[in-house]
């Protein structure tokens, strides 16, 4: 079948940032059974993340603030090539602060799609910040589709009023599909010492809890957007 203009064996993928650092962990999932793996989003330069604790567990789903850990997309790519050399389909995901930058990034990758991250929701610059103005959105969308030419997937945030604007800003600049939804901006306080869970405080909810969110955002999307939808969140 084809998804966003790539073809896979079925629509269950690994999403991004669950164990997608190392080619030896995404080769093991994807001969775990997913049809496809989506890489942690990896960056221009190194990234140590936010102080722990960064991932913490919840009654409803999972809190986490990683800050975007990664070891720059220059160490990265050699991940990417050895998975690909398994016959595996790897879409990366990249984030940036602006156009240029995610064009530095996407041109030193060879992977079968790409994914955008314009919606982690706790990094000031990147992500959700950029994903929710919908001209930036279209502007970064645009330019990394001039310069791969393999599939380009914009990964939105269910955290503004109108998901579906940004939606059609993405297919505005030419992407091929859209990925709905990266984690909802939330905080929890542990109530006995009084202080935030996170070290970052602010982070991304993810698990069960969202899932009735990522619905409503992947049905107001196919009400609007022409281009195929990723449904992530819930699982
Ligand atoms: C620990 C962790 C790290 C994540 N890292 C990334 C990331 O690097 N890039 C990205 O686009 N999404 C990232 N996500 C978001 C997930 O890909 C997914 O959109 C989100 O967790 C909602 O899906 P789920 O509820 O099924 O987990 C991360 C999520 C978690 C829990």
């Amino acid at each position: 079948m084809n998804v966003g203009g790539i073809e896979l064996e079925h629509p269950i993928m690994l999403a991004s940032g669950i164990m997608g650092m190392s080619a030896s962990s995404l080769i093991r999932i994807a001969h775990s059974g997913a049809s496809a793996v989506v890489t942690k989003s990896v960056g221009l330069e190194p990234r140590e993340g936010y102080p722990n604790p960064s991932f913490v567990s919840l009654d409803v789903g999972f809190l986490n603030a990683m800050g975007l850990p990664n070891p720059s997309v220059s160490v990265f790519s050699e991940e990417i090539n050895s998975v690909r050399e398994e016959g595996i389909v790897v879409i990366a995901s990249i984030y940036g602060s602006c156009e240029e930058e995610f064009v530095k990034v996407a041109t030193q990758l060879y992977p079968n799609a790409f994914e955008l991250n314009l919606s982690c929701p706790h990094i000031k610059g990147y992500g959700a910040e950029l994903g929710s103005d919908p001209e930036r959105v279209e502007h970064i969308v645009a330019s990394v589709k001039d310069v791969v030419d393999v599939p380009v997937w914009a990964k939105l945030t269910p955290n503004v009023a109108d998901i579906c604007e940004i939606g059609m800003a993405a297919q505005k600049g030419g992407a091929d599909a859209v990925v709905a939804i990266n984690t909802v901006r939330a905080m929890a306080i542990d109530i006995e010492s009084g202080h935030p869970v996170l070290g970052n405080v602010i982070g991304g909810l993810s698990g069960k809890a969202i899932k009735p969110v990522g619905v409503r955002c992947v049905y107001e999307l196919y009400k609007e957007v022409d281009i195929p939808i990723i449904g992530v969140g819930g699982i």
